[in-house]
């Protein structure tokens, strides 16, 4: 039989954030244009950690975390009406902490499954191995969107501030659509490491003047800081030209960071934000990391209750090099999948983000499809 329940591992309240218990749920009832994914592997992103705490007023416990496009797996059914996906074909699916119009909870990717709509397939480039290229869904897509909106390029001079799971992707894609690159982090602990990844300078913001030598002189900031404890933002503001942008993808919790009006004077700079990104932009950042050889530096960790706990505990210490994929999900809930209804792989390299549960992102996706 097809498996009327899914299973994963679910954090039960914020006080047991670092200690998910295994969970059965049910799936949304199956639509016409749905499609079940077996997941093979998923990113864990400082958004699960958001979540897991309870850091953004997450109050649908329990919940499964694992989102954001992370997840990629085999489709094992299909909707009557789905075009674009076959049984078989490499997904990847981005849906969870929402509710689905009936009213079904939607986990996410730390799971045997899920059940999502088939808007929004894309392919994967075959050179792009699943470990890898899961955590780029979500980050590398944060990371690139801003970058390519806001003109990197060669003749640039580009920051990124903190160096975690999206700040090491912008490091890579800055530097591979050609602008002179920085890596800008609190202390000089991960310097090796930037410059391995491709960083041109490194910036060390515990340390005194840290800015002062560079005044107006970036074209374009992206801020991936979790956190804004001790986070200085006229510093940062201080390091760009006139009308240079800080564009920030991070989101942290509480009240967020104080804009004083002083600090854009000098050079009357831009702040704005990013969410994800488009479709055009998922495809040509896994285009342009599959010719450019970028490699993902991640570290897998078996799932299960205690890797997912270890996974979330280590990411809240900043001691992770530099995107955890979570992997080994045969050895979880897989013989609840009847193999018989599984067509032979194609790996025809499909990925897919659905986020049916969040309608205003949907809507925004749609409108960027075309
Ligand atoms: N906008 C979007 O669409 C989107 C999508 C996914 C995630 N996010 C958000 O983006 C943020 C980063 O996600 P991630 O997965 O990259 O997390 P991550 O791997 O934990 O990296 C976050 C980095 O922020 C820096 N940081 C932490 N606390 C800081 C502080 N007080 N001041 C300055 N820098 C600090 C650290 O870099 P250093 O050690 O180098 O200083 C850390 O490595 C999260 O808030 C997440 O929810 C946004």
């Amino acid at each position: 039989m097809y498996p009327e329940t899914f299973q994963g591992f679910a954090i039960p309240a914020a006080d047991r954030w670092n200690h998910p218990e295994r969970l059965e749920f049910k799936p949304k009832p199956f639509g016409d244009y749905d499609v079940d994914v077996k997941i093979t592997c998923c990113g864990v992103c400082g958004s699960d950690l958001h979540t897991a705490t309870g850091g953004w007023g997450n109050k649908n416990w329990p919940v499964i975390p694992g989102h954001v496009l992370e997840i990629i797996g085999t489709a094992v059914k299909v909707g009557p009406k789905v075009t674009s996906i076959k049984v078989g074909d490499r997904v990847g699916v981005d849906t969870y902490n929402s509710f689905y119009p009936d009213g079904t909870f939607a986990h996410g990717g730390y799971s045997s499954h899920i059940r999502a709509h088939e808007h929004f397939t894309f392919p994967i480039p075959d050179a792009l191995e699943s470990e890898l290229a899961a955590p780029m869904l979500c980050a590398g897509l944060t990371a690139y969107s801003p970058l390519v909106r806001n003109g990197t390029g060669p003749g640039k001079k580009v920051g990124i501030v903190g160096l975690g799971g999206i700040g090491h992707y912008g490091v890579m894609f800055s530097k591979a659509l050609g602008a002179e690159t920085w890596a800008i982090s609190r202390s000089r602990k991960k310097e090796a490491d930037a410059l391995a990844m491709g960083a041109d300078g490194f910036l060390a913001t515990q340390e005194k003047d840290w800015n002062v030598a560079h005044e107006m002189t970036f074209d374009l900031l992206v801020c991936t800081a979790s956190a804004d404890d001790g986070f200085d933002l006229s510093g940062y503001l201080s390091l760009l030209k006139v009308h240079g942008r800080f564009i920030s993808v991070g989101l942290p919790e509480g009240e967020g960071w104080r804009v004083r009006p002083q600090s854009l004077l000098s050079n009357g700079c831009l702040i704005g934000s990013a969410h994800l990104g488009s479709r055009r932009e998922t495809l040509d950042m896994l285009q342009l990391a599959a010719d450019k050889g970028i490699k993902s530096w991640i570290e897998t960790i078996p799932i299960g209750e205690k890797g997912v706990g270890e996974a979330l505990e280590r990411l809240h210490n900043n001691d992770v090099k530099y995107r955890f994929t979570l992997t080994n999900y045969d050895k979880h809930g897989s013989k609840s999948v009847d193999q018989s209804s599984v067509g032979e792989p194609t790996w025809d390299c499909i990925a897919m983000c659905v986020n049916a549960a969040r309608p205003n992102l949907l809507a925004l996706i749609c409108d960027l499809r075309h």
